[in-house]
């Protein structure tokens, strides 16, 4: 038996088969890119993961192992909206979690007590519910057309069974949910001009969804039952794959995004903390998480203007952490959610002189991701949270530098889990486990054992405790600039 797990990230898809141990039997990745139109757009075509799947399944089906597939997971990257027409048509291409485009109508919808009693969070610009505020002014033949709504995971979910079918983590980002109740709210529907017949069918992530498509079994040789799970969204699909299930269990992830997630045995909505507090994957389970636009993505724009691949720029530090060097760097380059809710802030660097090398434009980069991830870590503190193991996650993980530098500045050890690189493909896959074989949740999602622990600098937290209420004020300084706010 094998069962697949498929990530839709945000600059490729992974596909991940493991055996009914959790072995990885195989793993396939497949590239594609984000058009921004304007600053602060940020839009996918949703054909291209189905080609992306495609292609990972093409990868994977010469393994002896394939043709004995029983269960499917999709995780992917949350809030985005995919529009489809009464034919299940893409209607425009579909705008992420990471596009800003839609802050005043989020700010409107956020107004309304009823969005943070009912949803338990704030309505962050990047959420579902805006961005169909935003359709209806400026695209409102779009609009009129729509006829159901879907996060990236569900569309995969609609490929693969035919049917429009979501689990409540990812449902969670929409600002549609009860999340206590883990259903659609009529109210926060109506109060954004939509209906619950838009909405798919839900399911617990773990269970199942529907079974793969005849077509699809044909195409791919399979033969047999292969049951597709609810899924989840790439954050809660990441502590599956961890095992963080429980109060005490948390992760910090250094992805495009940058996330500090702890699980919850109960619902604890923390608006007031700029945190998202959304249902967990798995019935009966939230997860509390502080969120940053552009973690590695900060890395990615240094790269992508300086010609250097990322691996190359954060090797040249080498692998020993340097005191917090002159220069400063705010990593606002998408605005911010966690503490900050500003959709219009962006970046800056501060402190650059005619000395300055690219390792001191990479280390202040690095640097300030770090400090939007401990504002992040602080809010969930804040909060009483208590956190006994943090796993360290995502691309950026890569770099022992990084790592070093995060532990540093959160002042709390790191576990790298072992096979680090399969997080939320991984919980995908598990779920994909769980629902074809009706397996206990508790013994398919157990802890990840860990690889190595990164430890603190001891020597250096007081400077980067120093480091970081001077990042703390400079977003006032960003503010306050004349052209802040201007996209
Ligand atoms: C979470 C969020 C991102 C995306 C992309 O709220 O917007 O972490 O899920 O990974």
């Amino acid at each position: 038996m094998s069962f697949l797990g498929i990530d839709i990230g945000t600059s490729g898809l992974r596909a991940l088969l493991v055996d009914e141990g959790g072995a990885v039997l195989g793993t396939a990745e497949q590239h594609y890119t984000t058009s921004h139109p304007h600053s602060g757009w940020s839009e996918q075509d949703p054909a291209v993961w189905i080609a992306a799947l495609e292609g990972a399944v093409a990868q994977l089906r010469h393994r002896p192992e394939f043709s004995g597939l029983r269960g499917i997971g999709v995780a992917g990257h949350m809030h985005g909206a995919v529009l489809l027409d009464s034919d299940d048509k893409v209607l425009r291409p579909c705008i992420l979690w990471n596009d800003s485009r839609s802050h005043t109508e989020a700010h409107a919808l956020d107004a309304r007590p009823e969005f943070r009693a009912i949803s338990g969070n704030i309505v962050f610009p990047g959420f579902t519910a805006p961005k169909l505020e935003w359709l209806r002014k400026h695209e409102p033949d779009v609009f009129a057309r729509v006829a159901k709504v879907l996060l990236p995971a569900a569309f995969l979910n609609l490929y693969l069974t035919g049917d429009h079918v979501a689990d409540m983590s990812d449902s969670a980002g929409t600002s549609w949910l009860d999340v206590a109740a883990r259903d659609w709210s009529e109210v926060l529907l109506k109060n954004s001009h939509m209906r619950a017949d838009q909405m798919p069918r839900l399911v617990e992530g773990s269970t199942e969804a529907g079974v793969l498509r005849a077509a699809l079994e044909r195409e791919w040789g399979l033969a047999g039952r292969v049951s597709v799970a609810g899924g989840a969204g790439d954050n809660a699909a990441a502590a599956c794959g961890l095992g963080t299930m429980h109060e005490g269990q948390g992760f910090v992830s250094l992805g495009t995004s940058g996330v500090v997630l702890l699980a919850r045995d109960r619902f604890c909505p923390a608006p007031q903390n700029a945190l998202h507090s959304f249902c967990h994957a798995v019935p009966d389970r939230w997860y509390q998480m502080g969120v940053m636009l552009a973690a590695a993505d900060s890395l990615t724009w240094l790269s992508s203007i300086t010609g250097a691949k990322p691996q190359v720029l954060t090797e040249a530090l080498g692998s020993q952490i340097k005191a917090p060097g002159p220069v400063g760097f705010f990593p606002y380059l998408s605005g911010e959610r966690t503490p900050h809710n500003d959709a219009t802030i962006r970046a800056g660097f501060i402190g650059i002189g005619k000395d300055s090398s690219r390792e001191d434009l990479t280390q202040a980069v690095l640097e300030g991701v770090c400090f939007g991830l401990r504002d992040s870590f602080e809010a969930i503190t804040a909060t009483g949270a208590r956190i006994d193991r943090l796993y360290a996650i995502g691309g950026g993980s890569a770099s022992v530098y990084w790592l070093s530098l995060l532990a540093t500045v959160l002042k709390t050890p790191l576990h790298i889990p072992e096979g680090r690189e399969f997080g939320a493909a991984l919980g995908a896959a598990r779920l994909g486990m769980t629902a074809a074989l009706g397996a206990n949740v508790a013994q398919v999602m157990h802890p990840a054992p860990t690889a190595q622990v990164i430890k603190p600098v001891a020597s250096l937290i007081d400077a980067f405790d120093a480091a970081y209420a001077d990042f703390r004020a400079g977003y006032a300084i960003l503010k306050s600039h004349p052209r802040a706010g201007l996209q």
